[in-house]
């Protein structure tokens, strides 16, 4: 059979431009599909730099600037894996020449611009998708499932903490490369946009729409040296968030952001209380689902690791890799995310999250941003 092809415009080498690269190369090996994935231009400021990367990385062409590449007849999608401030502008002028957009998170700024955005990729009728990948996580996908067959029973709670250390030194400089996620200019929020994000869209996605929020913030060092000016100037992003919420249904949500807790390098952790199960996941050991089934015989009640590594279809996507008991890791969540996508356009099913979905997790941060600068508890606005 012959394949369509799905021509990848990639904007940005970074961290993300390499993770989704990877994917790229590794989906129609792992997951066939209808699309053959074709890595076909490679887009950053610095021509040399870019150079390198589509060398490396197997890009037949480059560019430099983001707009000729999104103009290029010859490119069907375009991935965005630029700095939060950039994400809009490129995404609107993706969807009205016609184009498929894969868009790192946070969707966008703030809700207002995440509106334009959907406004955009909507009129335009074009595939859209946002990067929220802990989806993918086999475990976490499991969690879905198991949420979705109503195992959980009425849900009491869901707590979520993403933990980081790395901007404890007070002699880090902010912007440029990286370290953009200090600047507020560039990433409009910090911890929140950058990580919160993340554990918001994974529990709206397991336990529906966050109804309101009561927040607090905290800049813990105030002024960091500027990458690009070398002057020093003040930190406006929050480098430590906490909030409460209650969710639609009833249940409330527990919160914590922080890039100062030492020890910690990306520890995502959440957990789920029902009243017959609760389940608990760890990002540092991602391919366990942890759970507790109150329905099991007294005797053997008790919490149980379920290595969420057997190749049947009851562990989501373990079937297309290796044999049973062989883990996978946090780049494949990315593969899955690039198959959802191919798959979505055979079926006309999208995958999700969509721009819209995203939006969902837009407006909670706002809310949250906005409690926090007031002090008061803060309803989440409808998308
Ligand atoms: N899904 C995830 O888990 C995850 C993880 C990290 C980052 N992200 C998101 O991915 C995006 C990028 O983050 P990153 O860690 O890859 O950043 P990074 O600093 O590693 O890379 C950013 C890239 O953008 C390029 N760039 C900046 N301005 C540009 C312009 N005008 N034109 C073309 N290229 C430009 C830079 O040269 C660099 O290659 C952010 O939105 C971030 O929030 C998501």
């Amino acid at each position: 059979m012959t394949k369509k092809p799905f021509r990848v415009g990639m904007i940005g080498y970074g961290f993300m431009g390499r993770a989704h690269t990877n994917a790229y190369k590794q989906v129609g090996q792992f997951f066939p599909s209808d699309f053959q994935v074709i890595l076909k231009a490679a887009c950053a400021r610095d021509a040399a730099k870019a150079q390198v990367f589509a060398d490396q990385w197997g890009y037949e062409s480059i560019e430099t600037d983001w707009r000729k590449l999104i103009a290029r007849p010859d490119i069907d999608a375009v991935d965005i894996c630029v700095p939060n401030n950039l994400h809009a502008e490129m995404a609107i002028v993706a969807a009205a020449a016609g184009k498929m957009i894969l868009c790192e998170k946070p969707l966008a700024m703030n809700a207002a611009e995440g509106r334009t955005m959907v406004a955009a990729v909507e009129a335009a009728k074009v595939a859209n998708m946002v990067w929220y990948n802990y989806r993918r996580i086999p475990a976490v996908s499991l969690a879905k499932k198991l949420i979705d067959e109503g195992r959980l029973g009425k849900v009491f709670h869901y707590r979520a903490k993403f933990l980081q250390d790395w901007t404890i030194n007070a002699e880090l400089p902010q912007g440029g490369q990286g370290l953009w996620r200090l600047d507020a200019a560039a990433a409009g929020a910090g911890v929140s946009g950058d990580l919160l994000a993340h554990c918001i869209d994974t529990a709206l996605w397991f336990n529906g729409s966050l109804s309101s929020v009561c927040a607090m913030t905290e800049v813990f060092v105030k002024e960091r040296q500027h990458a690009l000016t070398g002057k020093m100037e003040q930190i406006t992003i929050d480098d430590a968030c906490t909030f409460f919420g209650k969710f639609a249904n009833g249940s409330l949500a527990n919160f914590e952001s922080t890039r100062y807790a030492r020890g910690h390098k990306a520890q995502y952790t959440l957990e789920i209380n029902g009243e017959n199960m609760s389940i608990a996941w760890d990002l540092h050991d991602l391919h366990r689902l942890q759970i507790f089934d109150y329905k099991d015989e007294s005797k053997i009640r008790g919490w149980k690791s379920i290595h969420v590594t057997d190749n049947s279809p009851d562990h989501p996507y373990m079937a297309n890799w290796w044999v049973p008991g062989l883990a996978i890791g946090y780049d494949s969540s990315f593969t899955h995310q690039v198959a959802d996508f191919l798959q979505g356009l055979s079926t006309g099913k999208p995958a999700s999250p969509t721009f819209r979905d995203a939006l969902e997790t837009q407006l909670v941060l706002d809310a949250v941003l906005e409690s926090a600068k007031t002090h008061q508890w803060k309803d989440v606005a409808k998308a």
